[in-house]
């Protein structure tokens, strides 16, 4: 709980509690379905059932102010698991259907809840841009002019998710080059539920730096000793991996291979309620099943930091956190 941490791969609906969407769902009169389990957690069978689910909580945030007012519960969540910084998943499609102005609007409410949230609380948030990939390269397009509308300080990525099953990499280059032309910096999920050429055609195809989950590369040893020597950055999310059954228990999860193989390993939550963790829990459970110390996560703080996609004036200042930290 009181190491610091840094976050890279965090879906800002995605973390959104089942009791804030039951009270939206409620406030406005509305009917989701049975996405809730008799506890009240999201109910869902399997990767493809979680997404249908994760939009459907999703269609009850439908103004700036709910933004507002999701944001500022993540990062109070986020603050008591100990993180200091966070980069968080947006999608244009969720906020104001891609609709540029709209779009302006719903960045305007979040930026303003996060500065809040920073004041009260140190942790700082920053932004990434991201199509749904099973929308199609069409809206992705739209997504990502978006994104370049509003490239700065604080919106400072592009990546992709949805379901990696559909399409190719290369479908969203459009996409990513404009993203790159307004200078943000790339990511893209991959080798989650696609294989090690799914993580391939991400890096080749798209000139990705980081890659969401990258996990699955482990299939192919050419592939990681690759990754390792470009230095390209793995978001990695155990807790959502074993969840959704990619991996049958944390010790099967090969986050400590890969990291013994040289290739840079973050670690996040993807979305939290819906796996039942937060950043503490996944901390706590890579102790257990690896026997990890203090010293390996601070490893992995500092791994995450120099990852950042923030300006060098911004991760100076969270270097600065860790190793105050540390000392
Ligand atoms: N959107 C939210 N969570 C996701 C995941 N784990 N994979 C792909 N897309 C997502
Ligand atoms: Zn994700």
């Amino acid at each position: 709980m009181s190491l610091p941490k840094v976050e890279l791969h965090l879906h800002l609906e995605g973390a959104a509690p089942p009791a804030f969407i039951r009270g939206l769902a409620k406030e406005k009169h509305v009917d989701i379905g049975g996405i809730f389990d008799e506890a009240g957690n999201y109910r869902y069978r399997d990767f493809w059932d979680f997404l249908k689910v994760y939009e459907a909580a999703t269609s009850v945030l439908t103004s700036p102010e709910d933004f507002a007012r999701l944001t500022r519960a993540v990062l109070a969540e986020s603050a008591a698991s100990g993180v200091i910084y966070s980069e968080c998943f947006l999608s244009p499609d969720f906020c104001g259907g891609r609709d540029v102005g709209a779009w302006r609007e719903y960045l305007h409410a979040i930026r303003e809840a996060a500065a809040e949230a920073e004041r009260r609380d140190g942790i700082t948030l920053r932004g990434i841009v991201t199509p749904i990939r099973h929308f199609g390269p069409e809206k992705a397009r739209e997504t990502a002019l978006c994104a370049a509308e509003t490239a700065g300080d604080w919106l400072v990525g592009f990546g992709l998710g949805g379901d990696e099953k559909i399409g190719k990499p290369k479908d969203f280059l459009w996409s990513f080059d404009c993203a790159r032309e307004a200078g943000l910096r790339l990511t893209c999920h991959a080798g989650e539920w696609g294989g090690p050429e799914s993580v391939r055609d991400a890096i080749h195809d798209l000139g990705v730096e980081r890659i969401g989950h990258g996990v699955r590369a482990i299939e192919d040893l050419a592939l990681v000793d690759e990754i390792a020597e470009q230095g390209i950055v793995l978001e990695v999310c155990p807790g959502s991996n074993v969840t959704l059954g990619i991996y049958p228990n944390w010790r099967a999860h090969p986050i400590e291979t890969l990291m013994e193989r040289g290739v840079k390993v973050t670690v996040s939550t993807d979305d939290p309620p819906f796996f039942h963790t937060t950043m503490a829990k996944e901390y706590d459970r890579l102790a257990e099943a690896f026997g990890w110390d203090d010293s390996t996560f601070r490893d992995i703080a500092q791994t995450s930091a120099r990852a950042t996609f923030c300006t060098e004036e911004t991760r100076g200042k969270i270097l600065k956190k860790l190793e105050k930290a540390d000392a």
